[in-house]
């Protein structure tokens, strides 16, 4: 099939290269010219393992082409995929305006029957708005079907998620359009569930939410752990192997951050709320989250005397989570932030993000080595591998004050004392 992706960040261009994978024809589509032109020479504009081999090979076999010539790309292709950003309003609520764009654009250069797929993560009734502002575009009248298909991907591990899903979702009152999803995911071995637009934008939200979830549930958890002097690791295994539980999403750290979950969180309780039926116990999940940052960092400023003016902390990780570089509410940042604000002099390492701050209290540096040298504190905030295998007993010499505060549990703890560190987890006992 010939297929159109509108919108070619981590999703559109992994959704992309997922179905031109799977032989059919695809163009990517975005307003962002930078992008287009460095899709178009092979070059992943961001970090994401193993996409940009998959790039190269179906930019050079033409199976994949990006253009950002609007008009050209809506007559061409009969189905498609909008994958446009839905960032956070500041009412909570998920922005619209970028799938608005989309659909206008789509409705005015609309010349023949196509079928329209949001995989863009959007509130409960968008299905009924993009079909409404499609239509009042068109410039005559052309029948089309609108698909609620939403994305499951993670960052890090986005072509294995895209490319081996747990389900797909297809959420349409149309015949036509549900066989042709049909038969365009008709090589994934997994379940197909079919329903109507608004459960399927609402499995996505609810997923996510639940997910998040399971991380606040298990890092207020690790508070009550820490008090009580309880491995709060043991206590996650112990329960993650009760398989109505399970493992996933449920390791005490830092609390969620990235491009979905705090928006994605907070658009369901603006839905919940619009409707008159709120949704309680995703408020407390919220702010868990919204505290878990602060938990470590509190344990450091009581370590260092109360006081944080004229110190210097050795951040190690900026991306919200390992084999990404997005740092979109990132607990790294949260982190640092605070730290500026204490005062304290903040030294930061990633090995694939560039801190893009101007405070002048903070400074990136190349290797881990500089990065703690003549530090008060050293603060993991990602759990890059890199990370876990740090050769401590190296590292000790250079630091000022061997204080060590693992927000990713990461670390082996016992090895650390050994080559005499201080360590702090997050209820690591
Ligand atoms: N990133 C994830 O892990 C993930 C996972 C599942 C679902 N989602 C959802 O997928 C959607 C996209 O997320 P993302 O992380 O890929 O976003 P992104 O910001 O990486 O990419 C969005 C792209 O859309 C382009 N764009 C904006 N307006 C456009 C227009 N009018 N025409 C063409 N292109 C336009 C932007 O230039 C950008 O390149 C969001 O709704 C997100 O919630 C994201």
């Amino acid at each position: 099939m010939k297929l159109l992706i509108v919108g070619t960040g981590y999703v559109g261009t992994t959704t992309g290269l997922v179905f031109a994978e799977m032989g059919h024809q695809v163009t990517g589509l975005d307003v962002d010219t930078q992008k287009i032109q460095s899709l178009q020479a092979g070059n992943l504009h961001f970090y994401e393992p193993g996409l940009d081999e998959l790039l190269r090979k179906h930019v050079k076999n033409e199976t994949i082409t990006f253009t950002d010539n609007i008009k050209k790309a809506i007559e061409m292709n009969d189905v498609i995929f909008i994958c446009v950003g839905t960032p956070k309003e500041e009412n909570g609520s998920a922005d619209l305006s970028y799938v608005k764009n989309v659909a206008q654009d789509i409705g005015r250069y609309m010349n023949r029957s196509k079928v329209i797929v949001t995989k863009s993560t959007v509130p409960v009734g968008t299905a009924e708005l993009v079909t409404e502002w499609i239509k009042t575009s068109q410039l005559q009248s052309v029948p089309f079907a609108v698909v609620s298909n939403p994305e499951f991907l993670r960052e890090g591990s986005a072509l294995a998620d895209a490319l081996k899903p747990d389900r797909i979702v297809i959420g349409s009152t149309s015949d036509t359009a549900r066989r042709i999803m049909r038969e365009l995911y008709d090589n994934f071995q997994c379940p197909i569930i079919e329903t109507n637009p608004k459960a399927s934008e609402m499995i996505k939200y609810a997923a996510n939410s639940f997910l998040a979830l399971k991380i606040s549930f298990i890092n207020e958890l690790a508070r009550l752990c820490d008090k009580l002097e309880i491995n709060i690791n043991d206590v996650a295994q112990g329960m993650g192997l009760d398989h109505r539980i399970g493992p996933h999403f449920f390791r005490a750290g830092l609390g969620y951050g990235g491009s979905c979950f705090p928006k994605d969180v907070n658009a369901l309780l603006h839905t919940a709320e619009a409707t008159g039926s709120p949704l309680t116990i995703l408020e407390s999940v919220v702010q868990v989250n919204t505290e878990q940052p602060l938990y470590l960092l509190n344990k450091l400023k009581q370590a260092l005397g109360g006081n944080l003016q004229e110190k210097t902390i050795a951040v190690l990780g900026l991306a919200f989570k390992a084999n990404t570089d997005d740092t979109r509410e990132s607990a790294s940042i949260k982190i640092i932030e605070a730290l500026i604000n204490e005062q304290a002099n903040v030294k930061v390492h990633d090995p694939v993000v560039k801190w893009s701050g101007s405070s002048a209290g903070c400074h990136q540096f190349k290797t881990v080595a500089d990065t703690v040298s003549g530090t008060d504190a050293v603060m993991i905030c990602t759990d890059w591998d890199e990370y876990r295998e740090l050769d401590w007993s190296k590292l000790k010499p250079l630091v000022k004050q061997p204080y060590l505060f693992d927000g990713r549990n990461m670390v082996d703890k016992e090895h650390v004392a050994k080559m005499g560190f201080y360590y702090t987890g997050v209820a690591n006992h």
